[in-house]
């Protein structure tokens, strides 16, 4: 249950996996306490944190509440570490540095970073080697299974990120070319964590309990990563957590629950970002915390379309709790949709 990042004690099985656009410091302290052993920050810019006027720069700060690590993306071993050096000069509280070597987006590949780095595996091992030697923090590295079917280097990229001492690896266990759809293939990685010599965490369509208990024992990982399945559903964290700790099944949520975790959610936020861009935000995230229940389609739809502020946004979450509150969300982790 206990595993490392370097000498980071971690207590748990799950990861925040980092989402840009959602994991902010207010997305992650919101997050924490449903069970979170470990998060990681959105993917941030090394060349931008190199030019950035710190002030300007929200992403770097962070409490040290929990293990925190801020996630990098770049194309160069020397920006990626000047960066990470500057990034822990302005916020000491950072625990590790994640290395994005995944990111399958256009934009980010075009300027020679994310899943390209795969394609040299020797400077993967460099920019690890560069960053745990100037910062002295451990480093972990987020990678997939290659470009593409064809191609399927992770075990060559491993071994490098090894020998550079990287601390923990998270595998994506889709390709490049895979995006985010389709079905993550973790018959190609059964039993790696056997083949690897750090910790392993485990990441795709990680939706249910029981997803999450497949990927760990297919693979024989160390931790699971909660990415897109935790928005709009945080007590996944906590069956899965709970689940590694007690072996109990923990019963899914009631409507009335997850109402509150999403005013909640939206507090934080608002305090975060202000109201406006927080509420912004929350028309993509508060209707997944009323999916999965009976008729509530309607609801979604004015969630994701009338929500102007905090008050008409609360306005409908207490309409749905009077007329639902008590039904409980629908057991399948995959969550169906009710027609009304
Ligand atoms: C909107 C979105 C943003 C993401 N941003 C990042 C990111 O900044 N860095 C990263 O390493 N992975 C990022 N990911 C990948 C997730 O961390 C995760 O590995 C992936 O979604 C697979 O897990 P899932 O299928 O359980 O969501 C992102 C995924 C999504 C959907």
């Amino acid at each position: 249950m206990v595993w490392n990042i370097g000498p980071i004690k971690v207590d748990g099985p799950v990861v925040l996996g980092p989402m840009s656009g959602y994991t902010s410091r207010g997305y992650r302290d919101f997050m924490k306490p449903f069970g979170v052993a470990v998060s990681v920050t959105e993917m941030t810019s090394a060349v931008g944190i190199k030019n950035a006027d710190f002030k300007t720069v929200d992403y770097v700060s962070f409490d040290r509440n929990y293990p925190t690590g801020l996630q990098l993306f770049g194309h160069s071993a020397e920006d990626i570490s000047e960066a990470a050096t500057k990034a822990l000069a302005s916020n000491p509280n950072i625990d590790f540095f994640d290395i994005n070597m995944g990111c399958p987006v256009h934009k980010i590949l075009r300027s020679g970073a994310g899943s390209v780095l795969m394609k040299d595996p020797e400077l993967c091992e460099r920019i690890v080697s560069m960053v745990k030697e100037n910062t002295g923090l451990p480093v972990t590295a987020k990678i997939r299974l290659g470009s593409d079917r064809n191609h399927m280097n992770y075990m060559d990229v491993i071994e490098h990120l090894q020998s550079a001492g990287v601390d923990a690896i998270t595998v994506h266990a889709r390709t490049k070319d895979q995006g985010y759809s389709g079905y993550p293939d973790f018959e190609e990685v059964r039993d790696l964590r056997d083949r690897m010599d750090v910790p392993l965490i485990i990441s795709g369509n990680i939706y249910s309990l029981d997803n999450a208990i497949d990927a760990m024992d297919i693979t024989g990982a160390d931790a699971v990563m909660v990415a897109r399945g935790g928005v709009g559903n945080p007590f996944l964290v906590t069956q899965i957590d709970e689940y590694y700790r007690s072996g109990e099944r923990l019963p899914n949520p009631t409507v009335h629950q997850q109402i509150e975790w999403c005013i909640q959610l939206a507090d934080m936020l608002i305090d975060e970002k202000g109201e406006e861009c927080a509420v912004r935000k929350l028309r993509s995230i508060a209707p997944k915390f009323v999916s999965g229940c009976h008729r509530c389609r309607e609801y979604r739809l004015r969630l994701a379309t009338e929500t102007d502020d905090r008050q008409s946004m609360v306005g409908i979450l207490e309409e749905i709790d009077a007329r639902m509150g008590l039904e409980q969300i629908n057991t399948d982790g995959r969550r169906t949709y009710y027609n009304i």
